[in-house]
């Protein structure tokens, strides 16, 4: 079997955010900042370490502020240069996007995560392609696409992040019903989209990292909807798990839900104390806190 590499990632951003309101009324989710960089600049660097080279963005109106977060800063960069400001021209340059290695395309209307991937039929051609959710923020000491991509390079075929929540909690997810559990590969045999609470196959609910076989495109090409009357991704790979040719991964990290506030704060928190720069002042700040709220208590 030959196993075609995969060089493309789509990076669905095209939805609204509205757990965010009212700052996503002007700022895109994507360009919030965990510390001091956004949400997207996490997703790219980590796609980036899996040898993703053409990275396609789903956008949608008012996302402005991302396309230009990837262009050229040329009066920040001119001013740091003059006030040779070194470490910070460092800091800017390591965001720098090689040109024309980005590509646009608009979601007219938020139709669901499927529908977003579909968008980007014509960019991906017939060939896998990556899709990350930049809400999912994951800390891992190798990316966790990269650890998908060697995975993908053994096995072919679609993989999907997986990783075990609470019972309660799955149906807020995409479920695995497993077939086989190979320990961090587990081989699918169906996929239900936010289950309802008792129903759900399993507790290994998929994350928002995926490597997908064109096929997948085809089945959304359909536009059948599904859960809460989105076209659903979930139900357009389920229908390859009859083929034997979808696996959850489970990834070696830990995952953010940055989509939600508490998940974003959490975020803020374990990002904040793993910089060099910050954990001594900060982690005295949270000890004190809780300290006080003992108190308190
Ligand atoms: P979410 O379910 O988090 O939706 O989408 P959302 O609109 O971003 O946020 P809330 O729920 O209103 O707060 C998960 C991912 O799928 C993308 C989103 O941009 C996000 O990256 N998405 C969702 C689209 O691109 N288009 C859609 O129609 C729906």
């Amino acid at each position: 079997m030959s196993i075609r590499k995969v060089t493309k990632a789509v990076f669905p951003v095209a939805g609204l955010g509205t757990r965010f309101l009212p700052a996503t009324k002007s700022i895109p989710k994507e360009i919030m900042t965990l510390v001091d960089r956004p949400l997207i600049q996490y997703a790219i660097d980590e796609a980036r370490a899996a040898g993703i080279e053409d990275f396609i963005f789903v956008t949608s109106r008012g996302k402005s502020a991302l396309e230009d977060y990837f262009d050229a800063a040329p009066i920040i960069e001119a001013e740091l240069k003059a006030k040779n400001k070194t470490d910070l021209l460092e800091v800017l340059h390591a965001t720098d996007m090689e040109s024309g290695a980005i590509a646009y395309v608009r979601q007219q209307k938020a139709l669901g995560l499927g529908h977003a991937v579909w968008c980007a039929r014509k960019l991906v051609g017939n060939e896998p392609f990556a899709v990350l959710l930049p809400d999912d923020v994951i800390a891992a000491e190798r990316s966790c696409l990269a650890q998908m991509v060697d995975a993908y390079n053994e096995i072919g075929g679609n993989i999907v992040a997986a990783m075990e929540v609470a019972p309660a909690k799955t149906s807020s997810y995409g479920v695995l019903d497993v077939a086989e559990d190979m320990g961090s590969l587990v081989r699918v045999r169906g996929m239900v989209e936010k289950p309802k609470p008792g129903e759900a196959p399993s507790n290994l609910a998929v994350i928002g990292r995926y490597i997908l076989q064109p096929a997948v495109m085809e089945h959304l090409h359909e536009k059948k909807l599904g859960a809460g009357g989105e076209i659903q991704l979930t139900d357009a790979i389920a229908r390859e798990t009859s083929k034997g040719l979808v696996h959850g991964f489970r990834f070696r990290g830990q995952r953010y839900d940055c989509g939600s506030k508490a998940g974003f704060l959490q975020a803020t928190v374990a990002f904040g104390l793993a910089r060099d720069d910050l954990r001594e002042e900060f982690a005295a700040y949270l000890n004190d806190v809780h300290a006080l709220q003992k108190a308190a208590q």
